[in-house]
């Protein structure tokens, strides 16, 4: 009997990941701007699915699917485009992720119960969990919002710190984490920053001078579906939005948003990882990370929506590529944050690199969360891509033994922001 139910385990695992059979990854290093631009021109045709942006002489890694993989390399060679395989079975890569997860588990156990958000890639049960936890022990300094419900009927829960309860109209940093269910380096940043602001408080400044909204998991519909079945999942898991939306459900929610809503970027198809949605804010999801951004919008100094890959921190405007009125301050203060965390990272780590996202990384998106808050009047708002994959041709996703790493290190960016905000906005 337990022979059986081992049997039936190890055949489980196994047909994991099955639908990547064929999928191959490639890295590609754009040496010229120009190159950079020719290949954000091709996302849609080619239906690339950039896991690590590629900057200007700085490889990006690309998945590709089965049909398009001989046109994308007739593609490169016919641009000159450098590039090699990165991944040739895209499965077999994944089983080997899973095993490192659960080495990881095994390591962090003796030490923590190997239950913590930020030392391994969890379930969303744990992650919740902490966040129900640090709320029910530090009520003084924590409150948990659930106002809303994914559509797949998940609370979408996030948590307001403050000394005061944000009753003496202090600035709010508000960051948000996991819009992208496949990228889970993500929402381990943003629960390391609840556990930094209200477990081990190392910089009381940071609470003195700002009140917090801290939302690890803005799609945990996405995030579990990448647990239990797709692991490149990106997108929400919405039916109701295009007469193909059973068999293709979802909606990318980093293009969701009412800026310049599906103009770039972007796609019609609800088969694509890029699909807009029917109208803006169509996602549940969304508008959970909007009504946070609508209720202290005069409050708001800076919001960071957490992705990955790249090593990149990127300011408005995304969609075009030109410079926002505050662009010298949203460019210093992003310095500040790249400055403080390479002083942090890794020798293996890529140093990071801060600028305009259209123009670091050649292709404009519509409808996303940075640029949305931005014209709302949010001064500083950012999209993180955290370190990842692509030091060395090893690998698909970050190994689960670096998430504390990436954890300490972006925690250290946002400090370096915050304290550099104040020090350009002085106190309010
Ligand atoms: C690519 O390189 C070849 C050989 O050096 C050259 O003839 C061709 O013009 C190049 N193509 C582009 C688009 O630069
Ligand atoms: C608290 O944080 C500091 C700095 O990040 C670290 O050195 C220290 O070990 C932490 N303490 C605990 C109890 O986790
Ligand atoms: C980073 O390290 C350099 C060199 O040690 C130092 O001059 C700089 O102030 C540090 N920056 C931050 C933001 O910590
Ligand atoms: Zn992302």
């Amino acid at each position: 009997m337990r022979l059986l139910a081992l049997v039936m385990l190890v055949a489980a695992v196994n047909a994991k990941h099955e639908i990547y059979k064929g999928w191959k990854s490639y890295i590609v290093k754009p040496e010229s701007y120009e190159q950079l631009e020719k290949l954000g021109s091709k996302l849609l045709e080619f239906e690339l699915d950039f896991v690590k942006n590629a900057a200007l002489d700085r490889e990006g890694i690309v998945l590709v699917k089965p049909e398009y993989q001989a046109g994308f390399l007739k593609f490169l060679s016919e641009e000159n485009i450098s590039h090699t395989v990165h991944v040739e079975d895209l499965k077999a890569q994944f089983d080997l992720e899973d095993q490192e997860i659960l080495k990881q588990e095994q390591r962090t156990r003796s030490i923590n119960g190997g239950r913590m958000p930020y030392d391994n890639y969890q379930p969303l049960n744990v992650i919740y969990e902490y966040i129900d936890r640090i709320a029910e022990q530090y009520p003084e300094t924590v409150t948990l919002v659930e106002n809303l419900r994914s559509f797949e009927g998940r609370p979408l829960k996030y948590l307001k710190i403050s000394r005061d309860n944000f009753q003496s109209n202090k600035p709010v940093i508000f960051i948000d984490g996991g819009m992208h269910a496949r990228e889970w380096i993500s929402p381990p940043t943003v629960t390391y920053a609840i556990h930094k602001l209200v477990e081990n408080l190392t910089e009381p400044d940071l609470l003195e001078r700002y009140d917090w909204i801290l939302f690890p998991v803005a799609n945990p519909d996405g995030y579990s579906f990448t647990h239990t079945s797709t692991r490149m999942w990106r997108k929400t898991r919405s039916t109701d939005q295009h007469a193909l939306s059973r068999q293709c459900p979802g909606v990318d929610g980093n293009r969701n948003f009412d800026f310049a809503w599906n103009t770039v970027g972007t796609s019609n198809n609800p088969c694509t990882d890029t699909y807009a949605g029917s109208r803006p804010f169509s996602e549940v999801e969304v508008r959970a990370v909007n009504a946070v951004i609508e209720e202290y919008l005069d409050r708001m100094l800076i919001y960071i929506t957490m992705h990955s890959y790249g090593s990149l921190i990127l300011y408005p405007w995304g969609h075009d590529g030109s410079l926002s009125q505050n662009a010298l301050t949203l460019h210093r203060v992003g310095i500040a944050m790249g400055e403080a965390i390479d002083n942090l990272s890794l020798p293996s780590f890529r140093r990071y690199r801060v600028g305009n996202s259209l123009l670091t990384i050649g292709y404009g998106a519509s409808g996303a969360a940075e640029d949305y808050a931005h014209s709302r009047g949010v001064p500083l708002t950012y999209t993180y891509e955290l370190p990842g994959t692509g030091f060395g041709t090893q690998g698909f996703h970050l190994n689960p033994r670096y998430i504390h790493q990436v954890c300490i290190e972006t925690w250290g960016g946002v400090v370096a922001g915050a304290r550099s905000a104040a020090s350009i906005y002085g106190k309010k």
